[in-house]
């Protein structure tokens, strides 16, 4: 099979959200530390009337919907959450209520779990299945769906909700390059949930961060390396036209991508100009622990950075900002972002896609897009979203609704 990849999405979020300046005033925190530290706009959140299940619903019925996909044509459903509804059901078997009704019982696939990296695994096992002898030459589906809801603290503004769904088939406007992966996995406790009867996660903030960032160095050189092996030539961020992170909170991507300059320079790679290395040059013999470590590195590197970063990231980050982490489906509603942004001009370009989940998993793979036509176009994508509509549709709350 050819360009096996994303033929179409649909995205759900809550319409009933709180502005990031209401949560500082009514929690006490100084002006701009959610909006300018945590880089955060507003944050998405489920009332009573809906949860995990509910939004999955609308974006699978909402997806067959618009693009005219008959249910009958989906041969295998599969999951990514971390939201615990039950601990032995899936979610998929939800799902399955839209088939049966249509008289198509034969999907396989069920879920696939481990923090917000979940929706990763569902991608790449539907993507393996559509390139795979078994597959039967029907579309396959992806669903990531989360509520993210933390303790009374600091973690509490990073919250957010969404679903979104994902059609997977041959001749895609997203196409996987599959042969470039490079993934890191290990067994860390920066993130969990050993409380079972609480939605709320123990988390360690710092700790995750560094996780966080020592999974993404990992990743890059081993997605650089395939790239090497593959293509022939030293992988740099010149050859990414876009970089899409999974978005926990949106400071940790800025301080992500300048992380992978930073390693851009230490191999000496051609995206780092002159100026640049002069100023990163006083760093280049730090150990790795203490380049995690080190503040005035973070902000050196943040702002050589920054103009890469506006150009390839910046329009990576609408959604996330707007609607907070959404767990498994935060990194493909940053990519959403990006053909919400740009759905005209990205015929040809390469996106370097960055999946982690706390606990710890990661990968780092890329897709190449391409204009197809309708109903698969990546304009028609973008309306399918219509991304400013849902947005402007949102009812803003006080923000003592979801603090109590
Ligand atoms: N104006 C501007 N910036 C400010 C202000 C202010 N008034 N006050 C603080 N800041 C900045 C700080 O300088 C800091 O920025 P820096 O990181 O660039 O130095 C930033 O705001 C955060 O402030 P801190 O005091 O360092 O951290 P805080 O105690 O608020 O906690 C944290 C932040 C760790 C992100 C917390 O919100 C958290 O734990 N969130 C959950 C993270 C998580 O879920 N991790 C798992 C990731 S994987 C997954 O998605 C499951």
């Amino acid at each position: 099979n050819n360009d096996v990849g994303i033929l179409a999405m649909e995205i759900y979020f809550p319409p009933t959200c709180v502005q990031q300046e209401a949560l500082e005033v009514h929690d006490g925190a100084s002006k701009g530390k959610y909006t300018i530290g945590l880089g955060q706009d507003c944050m998405a959140f489920c009332t009573d009337v809906e949860d995990v299940i509910s939004m999955s619903l609308t974006a699978v019925s909402s997806l067959l919907e618009k693009y005219q996909i008959d249910p009958k044509q989906i041969g295998r459903l599969e999951v990514g959450s971390e939201t615990v509804i039950d601990k032995s059901k899936s979610i998929k078997t939800f799902l399955m209520q839209i088939f049966e009704e249509h008289g198509n019982t034969d999907i396989e696939g069920v879920d696939s779990t481990n923090a917000c990296y979940g929706g990763t695994a569902a991608l790449f096992n539907v993507v393996n299945w559509v390139e795979s002898s078994s597959w039967d030459g029907r579309y396959g589906l992806v669903v990531c769906t989360d509520s993210a809801v933390y303790a009374e603290g600091p973690a509490r503004p990073t919250g957010g909700a969404a679903a979104i769904a994902m059609l997977i088939g041959p001749n895609a406007p997203i196409a996987f390059e599959s042969k470039f992966r490079g993934s890191h996995m290990s067994h860390a406790y920066d993130f969990y949930k050993p409380n079972l009867a609480s939605e709320y996660p123990v988390v360690d903030g710092k700790l995750s961060q560094t996780c966080y960032l020592m999974a993404l160095d990992s990743c890059y050189k081993r997605f650089c390396a395939k790239f090497e092996k593959f293509q022939g030539n030293p992988f740099s961020l010149s050859d990414a036209d876009y970089v899409v992170f999974h978005s926990p909170y949106n400071k940790l991507v800025q301080k992500s991508f300048a992380r992978l300059y930073f390693m851009d320079f230490l191999r000496n790679a051609s995206s780092v100009d002159e100026a640049a290395k002069e100023k990163l040059a006083p760093y280049s013999s730090l150990s790795g622990d203490e380049s995690y470590a080190s503040r005035d590195l973070e902000k050196t590197s943040q702002q050589v950075a920054k103009q890469l970063y506006d150009a390839k990231v910046q329009p990576t980050t609408f959604v996330p900002k707007q609607v907070g982490n959404m767990y498994t489906a935060s990194l493909y509603a940053a990519f959403a972002s990006l053909i919400h942004n740009k759905h005209s001009e990205l015929d040809g370009k390469r996106v370097v896609m960055f999946s982690y989940g706390s606990g710890l998993t990661s990968t780092m793979f890329s897709f190449r897009l391409r204009e197809c036509q309708n109903p698969f176009s990546l304009s028609n994508i973008a309306t399918v979203m219509d991304i400013s509509g849902k947005l402007k549709s949102r009812h803003e709350k006080n923000s003592s609704i979801i603090c109590n």
